[in-house]
């Protein structure tokens, strides 16, 4: 019975502290700017699949029955910040994966980095779901998955999407909400990437997986299925990561440039919005996954609110609907009470 109670007591508590948070502000753009299409990027696969917009500052990827499609950045990045806003195929779309993402596995087989944005389509009515990952120096026996649902349809309008890889820590931003970040630990050693990367993006057919497991395949009828990027965005100093004399320069230049930008820096504004989301729309997390992880893997860092929500699997206590209703549900009560003005967060 005191277990019960001092559930409820903290779930009160959770959405007391979030009651002040209520809407995420419109998506305000970083200062920085696009790079055209053909200036930054060439075809990775699918070629007949990747179609450039005449001003060359959009592209679509198509999958058909044939091919998925995707390209990569020309050059690899030591650190940086990568970004697009990207469309996502709309009505039927189980089995479908679309990928972007930061690697260097093309060139370090074995030992290669990346960070990623994968988003997994759904059936008809039911909404796409995205998760993002980490590997470095070929840590993939360390899967580092976080995975969640969206505010949004991200197939009705265009939404920015960015990863941001300094030295000291890496930034997942959806608009200019922060929704991940991993700050680099010591006792990370080579987990934490540290070889140049380049951006990628992708679409394919991953039916085997993608929807409830692999419960729902890819259907053709409903093809060709459209991702759409536009306002690409190759922040960084470009190296040849086997060349190791070039670079150090523009090195110490970028990470200084990275360090003082506006997106380096979460502002409280931001905090709170970040922590909204992870307790709303995470669905599961490896650092709560203790069946998996029975000691935690350094970076993960608890916020108490969001620990209490997740049970030693990973997963949330309470149903996605669970958790919306009660949220909504604190939402109107508190702006019936005048409360607006502290909801643009
Ligand atoms: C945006 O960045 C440029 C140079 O990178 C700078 O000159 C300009 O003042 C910045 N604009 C704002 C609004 O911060
Ligand atoms: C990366 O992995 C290689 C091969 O396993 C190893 O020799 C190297 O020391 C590692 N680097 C770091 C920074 O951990």
């Amino acid at each position: 019975m005191d277990k019960l109670k001092h559930s409820l007591c903290m779930y009160l508590l959770l959405q007391c502290l979030l009651c002040a948070a209520a809407s995420y502000a419109a998506a305000a753009a970083f200062n920085i700017s696009n790079i055209p299409f053909s200036k930054g990027f060439s075809p990775l696969f699918g070629e007949g699949n990747i179609i450039h917009s005449q001003d060359d500052q959009s592209v679509q990827l198509h999958l058909n029955q044939f091919t998925g499609s995707g390209f990569k950045s020309s050059d690899l990045y030591n650190h940086g910040f990568f970004s697009a806003k990207i469309k996502l195929p709309s009505d039927y779309t189980a089995g479908i994966v679309v990928a972007f993402y930061t690697t260097n596995g093309d060139i370090f087989r074995k030992t290669h980095d990346e960070l990623d944005f994968e988003f997994l389509g759904n059936i008809r009515g039911k909404a796409w779901r995205f998760q993002t990952n980490m590997y470095g120096n070929g840590s993939t026996n360390r899967g580092r998955e976080e995975r969640y649902s969206l505010w949004f349809d991200p197939s009705k309008d265009f939404h920015s999407y960015s990863i941001l890889w300094t030295t000291n820590n890496i930034i997942f931003y959806i608009d200019d909400v922060p929704i991940r970040e991993i700050t680099r630990k010591e006792a990370m050693g080579g987990d934490f990437p540290s070889k140049p990367m380049g951006l990628y993006a992708t679409i394919w057919d991953a039916s085997d997986w993608a929807t409830s497991g692999g419960k729902y395949k890819t259907n053709y009828k409903y093809a060709p299925f459209v991702a759409e990027f536009t306002d690409l965005v190759l922040h960084g100093c470009a190296t040849d990561p086997l060349e190791e004399v070039v670079g150090p320069l523009c090195s110490e230049e970028i990470d200084e440039q990275l360090a003082n930008a506006d997106f380096t820096k979460i502002t409280p504004k931001q905090k709170l919005a970040m922590k909204k989301f992870r307790l709303k729309y995470m669905y599961y997390s490896y650092c709560h996954d203790t069946v998996r992880y029975p000691v935690p893997p350094p970076e993960c860092v608890f916020d108490s609110a969001e620990r209490w929500l997740f049970k030693e699997n990973g997963r949330p206590k309470f149903d996605d609907k669970t958790r919306r209703r009660r949220f909504k549900k604190r939402a109107q009560v508190m702006s019936a009470k005048n409360y607006e003005n502290q909801e643009d967060v």
